[in-house]
């Protein structure tokens, strides 16, 4: 077996299913061993602690998104906003941010997202056990989403399939043909669905996200071009529909796997608190990947102008400098903020509006069942890039 660069064998052994089984124990190792590493599997460099991560990604001097990214560029198509730099990137948020803004989403949240909580929460009522992420999380997060962005009659059940059709191929770096192809239907499938409304808008724009990406910031008379919505769309439907949902599972786990769930019940004020410690348990996206802009050296490590580096705030999230018994859920755990939203000028567009739409889920949950506790049919939890749980059974029985 060849020797690493860095001279560390153990790294050359990681591969992508290692990763996707529990990638924490690696990270861990990595953190202690080999805080910045070239890890084969990945064909990238890797960087681990708090630290490194939150100071690599706010330097957008020496670094930026990567030029090419055949997985993300093979799903969402070229010039997409995650690997846009400069002005092309600066179209892209300018098509996304207006409904995002912390003032705007304060404006329509919960008018938005209330209702659809609550419905979706009635349902639960029916019976004693059910799968709080395929039965409340994904339709609220889907839902909710979908709405903003003025889909909101597109069945719940289409929104799924959608996002995890699109998601499989958005986190395919084994690079296999299904995942692609399977995306490549359901994304033909949306375009038939978002034409008339995009052929509506152009003449008529209304508030909604759909008419953001194309009205927003072009000169008077022009749209943005359609290749250039799908993308952004695309990217919002997969990370958008998706994280909310997934990052109130993670919270509702951790708070029930530690007895604390009684807590929020008592007292909702500390929902939001309770979402940012999911996400820094378990980060729902686990890294992001930038390129460095000139020659450097972390760590003893020298990286050539160009290295694509990942940025994986999953671990900085749970770095033993940083946080004391990370790999803990803590209800009331104090210290630095979680970097589950990136940083940079890519800074997640969506962390309000996520944060809003699974603090409005979580209220209206522990309103409508305030005794939950984990079921026998349990939880699974996969992946590495997208991380949460992806059943949780859960009871409303006191008893076995
Ligand atoms: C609450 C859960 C969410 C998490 C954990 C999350 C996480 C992330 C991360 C890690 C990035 C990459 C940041 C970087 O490269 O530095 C990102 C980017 C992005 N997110 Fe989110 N996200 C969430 C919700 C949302 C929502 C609800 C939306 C849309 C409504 C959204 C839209 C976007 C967009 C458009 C980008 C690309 C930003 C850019 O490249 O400039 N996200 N998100």
């Amino acid at each position: 077996m060849a020797v690493t660069a860095s001279g560390i064998r153990w790294i050359d052994e990681i591969d992508i299913s290692a990763l996707e089984a529990d990638p924490y124990p690696m990270y861990a190792r990595m953190r202690a061993e080999a805080p910045c590493v070239f890890v084969p599997a990945l064909n990238a460099h890797l960087l681990t602690t708090y630290d490194d991560v939150r100071a690599f990604l706010a330097d957008t001097e020496l670094t930026q998104a990567p030029s090419t990214q055949p997985v993300l560029e093979r799903t969402f198509g070229p010039g997409n906003i995650l690997i846009a730099n400069g002005e092309v990137h600066r179209d892209r948020r300018a098509s996304v941010d207006p409904p995002l803004r912390r003032r705007a989403v304060s404006s329509y949240i919960d008018d938005l997202v209330r209702p659809i909580a609550a419905e979706e929460a009635a349902k639960l009522r029916r019976s004693d056990t059910f799968d709080i992420v395929a039965e409340y999380l994904e339709p609220v997060s889907t839902r909710g989403l979908a709405s903003m962005l003025g889909i909101g009659d597109v069945p719940s059940e289409t929104l799924r399939r959608w996002f995890h059709t699109v998601i499989g191929a958005a986190g395919n770096y084994a690079f296999l043909d299904e995942p692609f192809t399977r995306s490549d239907e359901v994304i033909a499938e949306i375009k038939d669905v978002l034409e008339p409304r995009l052929r509506r808008l152009e003449t008529t724009p209304d508030g909604t996200g759909l008419s953001h990406l194309l009205h927003a910031g072009m000169p008077t008379g022009t749209v943005r071009s359609r290749d250039d919505i799908y993308s952004s769309f695309l990217i919002e439907l997969t990370g958008g529909m998706q994280e909310p949902g997934h990052a109130a599972a993670t919270t509702v786990l951790g708070l029930l796997q530690e007895g604390t769930y009684g807590e929020i019940v008592d007292d909702p004020a500390l929902i939001p608190d309770a979402i940012a410690e999911g996400l820094r348990w378990i980060a729902p996206i686990g890294g992001v990947f930038r390129e460095t802009t000139r020659d450097v050296t972390l760590h003893g490590e020298e990286l050539p102008k160009g290295s694509v580096v990942w940025c994986m705030v999953a671990s900085a999230n749970r770095d033993e400098r940083r946080f004391t018994d990370g790999e803990r859920y803590e209800l009331r755990r104090t210290g630095p903020t979680h970097l589950s939203f990136g940083g940079g000028r890519h800074f997640c567009a969506g962390n309000v509006f996520g944060r809003e739409l699974a603090r409005i889920a979580l209220e209206e949950l522990t309103a409508v069942v305030p005794t939950l506790r984990l079921a026998e049919a349990g939880w699974s939890m996969r992946g590495w890039l997208f991380r949460s749980p992806q059943q949780l059974h859960l009871t409303t029985a006191t008893e076995a």
